[in-house]
């Protein structure tokens, strides 16, 4: 093994020049995405919800469930799948700590109260602790798949079997991924995601609601579509029927057009910019396999399960194999070797256990915190035994979206220098790593 001045350390960095745009460029918008826009603009047509309805049927068709619905964003769409399954006062709903804060944090306006469980070695609901977050207030789960990696579903869908509780599946990050050859979405009763810019299924600002169950679909519908919310649209349900005309959530959650009509093209092309994400994702870790102390959080080739567009993906770090190395300094290093071209840094989303919303707030004025507002007890119970320490050992890599083999070899040699130079960063004064240690809104 030669050994090389790290670039933190005034070393020359091993990338120094700016990769081609492509390589990080996304969502892929091309002349027909700008068409569809372009026709709603000069139509006029904002507000309506042809287009809406358009892609919501080829969306359906794609992900494989009866029905679909779109939503102003994922938030939204969140709180119309806890309407749908009938989440309210006095409820418990479980949900991991570690994910963004709009997984669990609409659950407080109906009254619900979040539970948070932990995470295992892959940031995923850790089936083996839902358990204990169960008692006969539980009615449903909240499984995230966080990071694009799929939860174990046929542990989690048999837990909420044995205990007859609601599974909701949040895919916000993890469109089109797959568990053991099945879409993720099509586990649960419903299940909803964002669609927002950033996300592998970019749209602009969006969110999608899915579900077989067709009551659920229309309690969606009434939740915070009132435009829809009438005998054109829906059966006739009784408890929806009466309340005809107006939104039941209090809400209007419809999307813009401009997105519907780029999601529709984005759709044609979604699982194609997968597939190339995929290898080029794959091929990038492959390299870094042998590298001990750094562990990939990806799905098993051949497993039938797939991290669909590895949005926001994660490495797991052992600070151990790096003589102690903090995972700060380790990702301040390969940044240097990057020149700062790719965003690797420690952390992702702190656990959300630890934040006062859901020990204190008190939303309504109720006199106690909105999170046990319809339950008899005074101090709140769902954080304990949360544990946070994982948060310390995962790190981010760049968000490869082309399989430009020269570059990747790049990216995952910045990796291995610093991990075989890690040597010289030891009893280095540890400074400020701004990049790291993200706020509870971050990996959105
Ligand atoms: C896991 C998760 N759930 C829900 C959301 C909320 O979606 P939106 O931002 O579209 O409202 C996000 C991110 O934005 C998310 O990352």
């Amino acid at each position: 093994m030669v050994k090389e001045k790290l670039a933190l350390l005034g070393g020359t960095p091993i990338i120094d020049k700016e990769p081609p745009k492509e390589l990080f460029k996304w969502p892929i918008i091309t002349k027909e995405d700008e068409e569809a826009a372009l026709e709603v603009i000069r139509s006029g047509n904002f507000s309506g919800t042809d287009i809406s309805m358009q892609f919501e049927k080829e969306f359906a068709q794609w992900i494989g469930t009866k029905h679909a619905l779109v939503f102003c964003n994922g938030t939204q769409a969140l709180a119309a799948a806890m309407f749908a399954v009938g989440l309210g006062a006095g409820d418990e709903i479980i949900c991991t700590t570690k994910t963004y804060w709009a997984s669990i944090t609409p659950s407080l306006i109906f009254g619900a109260t979040p539970v948070f469980c932990n995470v295992d070695e892959n940031l995923s609901m850790d089936p083996d602790d839902i358990e204990r977050c169960i008692t006969p207030k539980t009615k449903a789960l909240m499984v995230v798949h966080y990071c694009a990696y799929p939860c174990d579903m046929d542990r989690i869908m048999a837990i909420a079997k044995k205990h007859n509780l609601i599974v909701i599946e949040d895919v916000s990050h993890a469109q089109g991924g797959y568990y053991k050859g099945k879409r993720l979405g099509t586990f649960g009763h419903v299940a909803a995601m964002s669609l927002m810019s950033e996300k592998s299924f970019a749209i602009g600002e969006g969110g999608m609601f899915v579900t077989n169950e067709t009551y659920m679909y229309e309690r969606a519908v009434a939740y915070g579509h009132y435009e829809r919310n009438n005998e054109k649209f829906l059966s006739e349900n009784e408890d929806i029927k009466k309340f005809y005309g107006l939104p039941l959530g209090g809400v209007k959650a419809r999307l813009n057009q401009v997105s519907a009509a780029i999601g529709r093209v984005q759709l044609k092309y979604y699982d194609e910019r997968c597939a190339e994400i995929d290898e080029a994702m794959n091929y990038f870790w492959d390299i870094l396999e042998e590298i001990p102390g750094i562990r990939a959080i990806r799905t098993e080739k051949g497993s039938g399960s797939t991290m669909a567009g590895w949005y926001a993906c994660k490495g797991v770090y052992d600070a151990e194999a790096f003589g102690g190395l903090p995972i700060k300094k380790f990702c301040e290093a390969v940044r240097a070797e990057m020149s700062n071209t790719a965003g690797v840094y420690a952390g992702a989303n702190y656990c959300l256990h630890t934040h006062k919303l859901f020990t204190e707030l008190d939303f309504r004025n109720a006199g106690k915190p909105s999170s046990i507002e319809y339950l008899e007890t005074s101090s709140y119970h769902g954080a304990e035994n949360c544990d946070e320490s994982i948060i310390d050992n995962s790190f981010s890599v760049p968000m490869f979206k082309r399989n430009y083999r020269e570059w990747l070899e790049k990216y995952a040699q910045c990796f291995k220098k610093v991990a075989e130079n890690y040597e010289q960063l030891l009893g280095e004064v540890s400074v400020q790593d701004t990049q790291g240690g993200r706020w509870f809104g971050s990996v959105d």
